[in-house]
């Protein structure tokens, strides 16, 4: 089911648009091997692809026109579709504002709104935003993005701008393959999960909180754009509470303080979703990250206060509130570590990752690094339950 590739690993023998004409340039991808890579399914993890020999200095409107082809044709969803990722290397882009022309060509629906970003991330040009502000020091769990909510992307695109002297990789993962071992593993766990669901809490202050400068988030600013100024505390935490309801189906407990109160969003998700085109089983959640960072930030237990820093990490529970096994959460995470991909990468590498099928995390690094990112909405894959 899941192992290293070998020679029955499924890899086009080359990526080209069905009906190019021969008067045309034929640009062409090719497949490559790159270390670490996995087989899920039979099907290569990541699928590697480069510019054909004769294809290196091709121009970037020349690769975005040939990349629009493969897009229409249907061949970036399937190939993304069946590997999870498709990771570019030695395409010519140097900058944000070089991603920035070429993403669009994959012909992914829309750009994805984010709502309640809880982490630093800031826009740098159209389409583009920085993955992660976070100190090199912090590495991150793996996660679907914004898999704890209603409302995320299908597809994320990482493209690594300045590579750091050390570390610094982008982890990523099968949820597929993820499910699969869990499934083998703990059973009970993965039974419990799609039989209750998850209900996720998350913490933001009052931006009038002293503490909100270095939490880096708070509520007015993630879910408060209806907000007016003269607005009552009142008619402040309604607003916030239609906005919940309406876009991303959650609702808030109010936590009362000095500063406007403290929020906590409360969301039920599953745990665990189908793919409509595979109709397979995906582990999608966000469940480790919550463990592990209310794990090193010591505020695993009741009050969930932070120990030596700001603000509160709240737990995941079941869906109907019972709380999830410690035990079960230090396996998942050793098992994501066990099928982890770490992504080498190169400046100008780009990877195209399949949100509803791939985790994603950070290792630590030293030095200066630049993953940017860009979030699209697309077909829809899950199986709405
Ligand atoms: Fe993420």
């Amino acid at each position: 089911m899941s192992a290293t590739v070998s020679s029955s690993t499924n890899v086009p023998a080359s990526v080209t648009p069905a009906g190019h004409t021969a008067s045309a340039p034929v640009i062409e991808f090719t497949p490559f091997v790159v270390e670490g890579q996995r087989a899920v399914h039979g099907n290569a993890f990541p699928l590697a692809l480069k510019l054909a020999e004769g294809n290196k200095q091709a121009s970037l409107p020349a690769v975005k026109e040939r990349i629009q082809e493969l897009a229409h044709d249907g061949t970036i969803r399937s190939l993304l579709n069946q590997h999870g990722v498709i990771f570019f290397r030695g395409l010519p882009l140097k900058t944000a504002a070089d991603l920035s022309f070429l993403v669009d060509a994959f012909g992914f629906r829309e750009e994805h709104q984010e709502i309640g970003l809880s982490g630093a991330r800031s826009s740098v040009t159209k389409y583009i935003k920085t993955a992660s502000e976070l100190p090199g020091t912090v590495s991150m769990h793996f996660h679907n993005e914004y898999a704890r909510t209603n409302h995320f992307p299908e597809i994320v695109f990482f493209f690594s701008e300045r590579v750091p002297e050390q570390g610094g990789q982008t982890p990523l993962l099968s949820s597929v393959e993820l499910y699969d071992r869990l499934q083998q593993e703990l059973p009970e766990f993965v039974r419990d999960l799609e039989e209750k669901g998850i209900i996720g809490r998350q913490y933001y202050p009052s931006k009038h909180d002293p503490e909100a400068a270095a939490v880096g988030y708070n509520w007015q600013d993630s879910y408060g754009f209806d907000i007016q100024e003269g607005d009552s505390i009142e008619v402040q935490h309604a607003k916030v509470e239609a906005l919940l309801a309406r876009d991303v189906q959650a609702t808030a407990e109010w936590q009362p303080d000095a500063y406007g109160d403290r929020l906590h969003v409360v969301q039920k998700v599953p745990a665990i979703r189908t793919i409509r085109s595979s109709g397979r089983r995906s582990f999608f959640n966000g469940l480790s990250g919550v463990y592990g960072n209310a794990k090193r930030a010591g505020s695993l237990l009741p009050p969930h206060k932070v120990q030596n820093g700001p603000g509160y990490k709240l737990p995941s529970s079941y869906g109907d509130g019972s709380p999830i096994p410690d035990a079960y959460h230090e396996r998942l995470i050793e098992i994501q570590d066990e099928i982890g991909f770490l992504v080498p990468w190169q400046e100008g590498d780009v990877a195209v990752v399949n949100n509803y099928t791939v985790q994603h995390s950070r290792t630590t690094f030293v030095g200066d690094r630049s993953v940017l990112v860009s979030l699209w909405d697309d077909i829809d894959d899950f199986v709405r339950e």
